[in-house]
């Protein structure tokens, strides 16, 4: 006849539930800050898209904006300066960008040439250019010379790529929301 018998759990058995536990419990403590740090708090939120006022911006001028911890220049261009971004012979560009599909329609829906909106860091390796500078009146970056146009598009240098262009639309004549 078959016989069954409870094994009694022995004091090493008890150590070794205790010290699965405590492992459990540690782990759980461990990994805690890790999940919360990939909680966005309020701030970051906040941060996560902004409106802009463009009204004080004259013409021929340009203000700079924090977006999401970054530069994001917002230019006011002169005729001259939209002429000059749209005479290129785009396949002649490093990173060959049409001037007119780096900005987005104003409220009317057609595109509004006057504004240009990109992130202020270079695509080098990261430094953040001096507008209004360099061969084209663009953007120079001085860490190693990048050289961009009045689109925000890489012309001579080092840079691989053209400035990027953010999320953004306008929200209204006076008003750009980006992110
Ligand atoms: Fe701008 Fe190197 S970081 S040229």
């Amino acid at each position: 006849m078959a016989q069954t018998h409870a094994v009694e759990p022995t004091r090493r058995d008890f150590l070794y539930v205790a010290t699965g536990s405590f492992a459990a419990v540690g782990a759980a403590y461990a990994v805690w800050p890790l999940i919360d740090q990939m909680n966005p708090d309020a701030s970051v939120l906040a941060l996560a898209s902004i409106e802009v006022d463009i009204s004080n911006i004259p013409e021929g001028q340009e203000n700079t904006f924090k977006w999401r911890g970054k530069p994001v220049f917002i230019r006011h261009r002169t005729e001259a300066e939209i002429a000059a971004a749209e005479s290129v012979d785009v396949a002649t560009l490093p990173d060959p960008q049409a001037d007119v599909d780096r900005l987005r329609p104003g409220p009317s829906g057609e595109i509004d040439k006057k504004w240009l909106v990109v992130i202020g860091v270079c695509t080098h390796l990261g430094c953040v250019p001096l507008s209004y500078r360099g061969e084209f009146d663009g953007y120079f970056c001085p860490c190693h010379g990048s050289v961009y146009d009045t689109s925000g598009r890489i012309r001579k240098g080092p840079a691989p790529t053209n400035l990027e262009v953010p999320p953004y639309e306008f929200v209204s004549d006076s008003r750009i929301q980006i992110g």
